[in-house]
């Protein structure tokens, strides 16, 4: 059978990403079961941007299911000076059993999967983060339970790799989803297209507003991100201008139905893209969702390492 990646959730199918849940939560229900799941197995981490969260998850998570993984910085290997991502992917498929990348370039991460012969995992690209949405709509799950659909989510603020990927979740997982974003700082075309198809086919609706009251409006969940990603460090300050009044603080979460929950992928700046008393308010689940990626991934690892 053919290898396969995650690099981008539009590539499974609905039933994959309904098979990966039911494993996260059977994984997370029961670790022990699956102690030896991935004994002798190694997975290579290869991080061009920093991380908490994906190089912990991946780490520990490799632990738990009986493997290993190793923590390549790209500035201690020889990408870093220069090596190719061919030759680093062909190299490293001779050593381990999959490989863990957290790019700048989206290509990047493509080009490893093209060329390496195991499984490749995108741990954030400038463009998707697929692991991020797999752990989110986890999380939405344990809430509501797994049959979202009439349910929807609201993603308020930048456009950015985590936008991209929750508009691909949320057609697999058959949620709608709104979108509010600044003119200017709306989601990628390219990626709104895919996300209408894969919606179309889960007949779900995707809304984009530049107004967040309108995104909340019926909402279930308010999701949002930082307003400036890394690699637009010289751009936060300029970006703090144009975000002005996307900030999901009490009164916006008012507008959302009484149950609804608050998601950020974390790392969050309080003050900025939330409020305070958001954040670490009642609604917020921004925890149990951080956990939420070691149980998805878990879950991924042992699908895709025991697929091959
Ligand atoms: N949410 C997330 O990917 O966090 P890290 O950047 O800490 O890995
Ligand atoms: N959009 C953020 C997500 C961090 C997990 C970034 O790319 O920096």
């Amino acid at each position: 059978m053919a290898k396969r990646d995650l690099i981008s959730i539009h590539d499974l199918s609905r039933e994959e990403v309904e098979t990966l849940f039911e494993l996260a939560t059977e994984m997370k229900a029961d670790p022990g079961l699956f102690a030896n799941a991935l004994v002798g197995k190694s997975l290579a981490m290869i991080f061009q941007k920093s991380s908490t969260r994906t190089r912990v998850s991946f780490e520990v998570g490799m632990t738990q299911l009986g493997g290993h993984a190793l923590f390549l910085s790209s500035n201690d290997i020889q990408i870093g000076r220069g090596e190719t991502i061919s030759d680093t992917a062909h190299v490293l498929a001779r050593f381990v059993d999959c490989i863990m990348a957290r790019t700048f370039a989206h290509q990047d991460v493509v080009d490893l999967a093209r060329f390496a012969s195991v499984p490749v995992i995108n741990g954030l690209s400038d463009d998707l983060h697929p692991c991020q949405a797999l752990a989110d709509f986890l999380t939405l799950r344990e809430a509501f339970g797994s049959d979202l659909s009439g349910r929807k989510i609201a993603y308020v603020g930048d456009g950015n790799n985590v936008a991209h990927s929750l508009l691909f979740g949320a057609a697999k997982a058959g949620m709608n989803i709104s979108i509010a974003s600044p003119r200017g700082f709306e989601v990628a075309t390219n990626y709104l297209e895919l996300a209408s198809e894969d919606a179309a086919a889960a007949g779900v609706q995707i809304e984009l507003t530049e107004s967040p009251v309108e995104a909340v409006s019926g909402a279930s969940a308010v999701y949002t991100d930082v307003w400036a990603s890394m690699g637009q460090e010289e751009e936060a300050a300029s970006r703090l201008e144009a975000f002005r009044g996307f900030q999901v603080d009490g009164a916006l979460m008012a507008e959302a139905r009484p149950e609804a929950i608050f998601l950020h992928c974390l790392p969050a700046h309080r003050g900025e893209e939330v409020s305070a008393e958001v954040a670490d308010g009642p609604q917020s689940r921004i925890f149990d969702q951080a956990e939420n990626r070691m149980h998805a991934q878990k879950a991924l690892l042992v699908w895709l390492i025991q697929s091959v």
